[in-house]
C-alpha cells in the first residue's frame, strides 16, 4: 500500500506565446469540466511572464480537479534588492505559483547550473514555501559507458543534508534521462522502472519518510507510451514537455496515470 501521489506535470518551456498559453489553459479547463481526472494531480509550468494570467484563469475555472501552477526557474536569493532579471520564490508565490522546477537538464547544460547552485535554488524555494520538482538524469554517453546509476545517485546524494530535513509534501523528484528529452526516444519502461527503484532506495536510505516521494519520469512521454510507464510500480507520474503543448495529449497522459 502506498500513499504516494500521482502527478502529471506539463513543462511548457519557452514555447507558447500569451495567446497560445491562454488557449491551452482554456482547452484543459474545458475538457476537465466534462471529463475530470480523479486521482492524478495536474500541474502546468508556463513561462514566468504568463504565471499571473494563467493563475487567474485556473482560479476562476469551475472544475473539480485543480490544476496547480509551476514556475520553470527561481532565483538563488530570497531578499528583495539589486538582482536585475532575477525572480525570487516570494515573487513566484505572489504570482500564484505553488511549485518550481529545479535542476532541469536544460538549466544544467545551457546555464551551467551545478549542484551548488541547484542547492541554493532548492533552499530558496523551500524556505519561501514553494514545493520543488527536482530533476536528475544522465546523458547518453554516461548511459552508454554504464555510469547512469552512479551519476543519478550522485546527483541525489549531493544534497543529502537538505534531503534529511526536506518536507516530503514539498518534494517531487523527476528522473529525466537527458538523451530522452525532446528526442522522441523514451527510456524503456524496464530501464525507467529500474532507475526509479534505485532512486527510491537511495532516498529511503537517507530518510525512511522519503520512501513516499512521488517519482516522475520525463523524456518523450506521449499518450501512446504513458500507459506502460504508468504500470511500473515506482513511476508515480510524468514530467511532460512536447506532449503537454496539446491539451488532448496531455490529458490522455494524465488519464493513464489516473
Ligand atoms: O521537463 C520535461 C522535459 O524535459 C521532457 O521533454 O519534450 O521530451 O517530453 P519532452
Amino acid at each position: 500500500f502506498t500513499t504516494r501521489k500521482r502527478w502529471v506535470i506539463g513543462n511548457w518551456k519557452m514555447n507558447p506565446n500569451l495567446a497560445a498559453a491562454k488557449n491551452l489553459t482554456q482547452a484543459l479547463i474545458t475538457e476537465l469540466s466534462t471529463t475530470p481526472i480523479q486521482q492524478c494531480q495536474l500541474a502546468i509550468a508556463p513561462t514566468h511572464l504568463h504565471l499571473i494570467t494563467i493563475s487567474s484563469l485556473i482560479q476562476h475555472a469551475n472544475i473539480p480537479s485543480k490544476i496547480q501552477l509551476v514556475a520553470q526557474d527561481v532565483a538563488t536569493q530570497r531578499h528583495t534588492g539589486a538582482f536585475t532579471g532575477d525572480i525570487s520564490a516570494d515573487l513566484l508565490i505572489d504570482a500564484g505559483t505553488e511549485w518550481v522546477i529545479v535542476g532541469h537538464s536544460e538549466r544544467r547544460t545551457l546555464h551551467h547550473e551545478d549542484e551548488a547552485l541547484i542547492e541554493l535554488k532548492l533552499r530558496a524555494a523551500l524556505d519561501a514555501g514553494l514545493g520543488v520538482i527536482w530533476c536528475v538524469g544522465e546523458t547518453l554517453s554516461e548511459r552508454e559507458s554504464g555510469q547512469a546509476t552512479a551519476i543519478v545517485t550522485a546527483q541525489v546524494t549531493a544534497h543529502t543534508q537538505l534531503l534529511s530535513i526536506i518536507d516530503p509534501q514539498k518534494f517531487i523528484l523527476a528522473y529525466e534521462p537527458v538523451w530522452a528529452i525532446g528526442t522522441g526516444r523514451t527510456a524503456s519502461p524496464e530501464d525507467a522502472q529500474q532507475m526509479h527503484a534505485t532512486i527510491r532506495q537511495v532516498l529511503s536510505h537517507i530518510r525512511p519518510a522519503l520512501n513516499e516521494t512521488s517519482l516522475l519520469y520525463g523524456g518523450s512521454v506521449k499518450s501512446d507510451n504513458a500507459g506502460l510507464l504508468a504500470q511500473c510500480p515506482d513511476i508515480d507520474g510524468a514530467l511532460v514537455g512536447g506532449a503537454a503543448l496539446d491539451a488532448d495529449s496531455f490529458l490522455q497522459i494524465a488519464k493513464a496515470f489516473d
